[in-house]
């Protein structure tokens, strides 16, 4: 992770939530770990009237819990300047401008900019529009843009945007951020499927059974009901998330692990999804909306604040996901993702074949798969499932669980998934974003659905809060003779 350079973060929607929560703590780690050159300046900008002074301590409550030491945190924030801004006022960029420019020479930033889109996505346009227009972008330094998700809403909408954005910055200048790619264990797929011939020679079609992706929240929606009532579990986890996950899992062995490469894998395996028709949706996808408790203590999904009393969103999907061809071809992918579920996991579950042949003709049917298991989130680790004797002189098997989980010191040193990709974005890495034509395929493919459920009324609420979801996600497995491996 070295090799940081100067450069100027101009943040729109600098005093925001996210910029608040994410952001500005993850620069603050980075900075006091001296991962951010000592050459660096932000600029908040937002339409509400603060000053420098004012901005600097919402940043500095921000950071109260990652650092007491106020030494630090003072010098970490002298480097913050606000300017009110509205982003479609253009006399507004060239005062910006001006400001960047002073910043540029008092910090020595060799003219390196990157401009962090937090702001709502109907804005992200205008904003590259006028960066362009009123001259921000310098002739000598990097120009790159950060875009937070949602990239649009559907595959249009998508390229929409992407033609915006694309008058102003190339496809190399744009980081797309899934932050599911900036974390630890995500990003080591890569590494455990190519560093480990074990793993290597058994990672496809004639090993692997199926493969089962969980991304399950026990929270709701909490306050976030106005934004997540127009979007819904599948395009706010699935299209990216789940997906990105998916593509770290199949993509052909790069030559040379580079962005180039690991993006070209990812094109040809994301060009490979199997799009369902509209009349095989049901069959493949099962859509659910949380409930009340069982003891009737939370409030179901449609009470919460900002939603549609009838609202047909949907908190939580599972579906059946497969591949045309390559290396995958005909094993299910079986996603998964809910709010308030049992419990709060991330992990991935691969379950392989079991023998053919069984040389053990007393005992056959106590042989099980091997399971590899990845986890992701709270916990970091892997799991394997094997089989083995019964201990003693009682014939037949037992599985047993070779189990590693990083230990306390170790999940101490994981950085927040901003503060890697924010070193990337610095570094011009664009290995862990999402280059666009994944990420329209991605829709491509989600778009069926959506329209689908969009013209079907749906029975909900269809699952209890603190459950694992509706049964109708355990009978797609069902089907195949297959079971969910975790079970909350
Ligand atoms: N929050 C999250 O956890 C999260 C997670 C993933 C992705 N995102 C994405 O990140 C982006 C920001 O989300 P957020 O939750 O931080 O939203 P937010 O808290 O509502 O912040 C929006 C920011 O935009 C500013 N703004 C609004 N209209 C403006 C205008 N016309 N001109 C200039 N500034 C304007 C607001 O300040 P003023 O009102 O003062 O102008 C505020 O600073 C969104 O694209 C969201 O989808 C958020």
């Amino acid at each position: 992770m070295a090799q940081q350079k100067p450069a100027l973060f101009i943040i729109f929607g600098g005093s925001g939530d996210l910029a608040h929560r994410k952001l500005y703590p993850a620069l603050f780690n980075l900075y006091r770990n001296e991962y951010l050159d000592k050459h660096f300046a932000v600029i908040g900008t937002a339409r509400r009237d603060w000053t420098d002074d004012f901005f600097r301590n919402t940043v500095k409550e921000s950071l109260k819990k990652f650092c007491e030491d106020d030494k630090i945190v003072d010098e970490f924030v002298s480097h913050f300047y606000y300017q009110s801004h509205d982003v479609n006022d253009s006399k507004h960029y060239i005062t910006l401008k001006k400001l960047a420019e002073q910043l540029n020479d008092k910090y020595e930033l060799e003219d390196n900019r990157i401009y962090y889109m937090s702001i709502a996505p109907a804005l992200f346009g205008t904003v590259a529009g006028h960066i362009k227009s009123e001259s921000l972008i310098t002739a000598n330094g990097f120009n790159r843009l950060v875009i937070e998700k949602p990239f649009g809403r559907d595959y249009e909408t998508a390229q929409k945007l992407n033609d915006e954005l694309s008058l102003t910055f190339d496809e190399d200048q744009i980081y797309r951020i899934d932050h599911y790619l900036g974390k630890e264990m995500v990003q080591n797929i890569p590494t455990l499927r190519f560093s480990n011939p074990i793993l290597e020679t058994v990672w496809n079609k004639d090993y692997i059974s199926n493969v089962q992706i969980t991304l399950a929240e026990s929270l709701g929606v909490e306050e976030r009901g106005g934004y997540y009532d127009g979007a819904g579990a599948l395009r706010d986890m699935v299209q990216n998330h789940v997906m990105q996950i998916i593509a770290q899992l199949t993509m052909k062995k790069p030559t040379v692990f580079n962005s180039e490469n690991v993006h070209a894998a990812k094109h040809d395996l994301f060009a490979s999804l199997k799009v369902l028709t509209s009349n095989e949706v049901d069959d493949n996808f099962v859509r659910g909306q949380y409930g009340t408790n069982q003891n009737q203590s939370e409030i179901s999904y449609r009470e919460g604040l900002n939603i549609a009393k009838d609202s047909q969103t949907e908190t939580y999907v599972a579906g059946k996901i497969m591949f045309e061809k390559g290396d995958f071809t005909g094993v299910p992918f079986y996603v998964r993702t809910g709010k308030r579920l049992s419990d709060k996991s991330t992990r991935i579950d691969i379950v392989f074949k079991k023998n053919e042949t069984n040389i053990f003709l007393d005992s056959n049917d106590d042989i099980k798969e091997n399971v590899f298991s990845i986890i992701i989130e709270p916990d970091q680790g892997y799991r394997l499932l094997m089989n083995g004797n019964k201990i003693g002189m009682e014939s037949g098997h037992n599985t047993f669980e070779l189990d590693h989980g990083h230990t306390k010191q170790q999940l101490e040193k994981v950085p927040e998934a901003y503060e890697r990709l924010i070193v990337s974005v610095l570094n011009g890495d664009q290995t862990n974003f999402t280059r666009f034509d994944e990420l329209a395929n991605a829709w491509k493919y989600i778009d069926v659905i959506r329209e689908r459920w969009d013209n079907q009324e749906a029975d909900f609420p269809n699952y209890r809060s603190g459950s694992m979801g509706p049964s109708k996600a355990d009978e797609l497995l069902a089907k195949d003779g297959n079971e969910w491996i975790w079970k909350g």
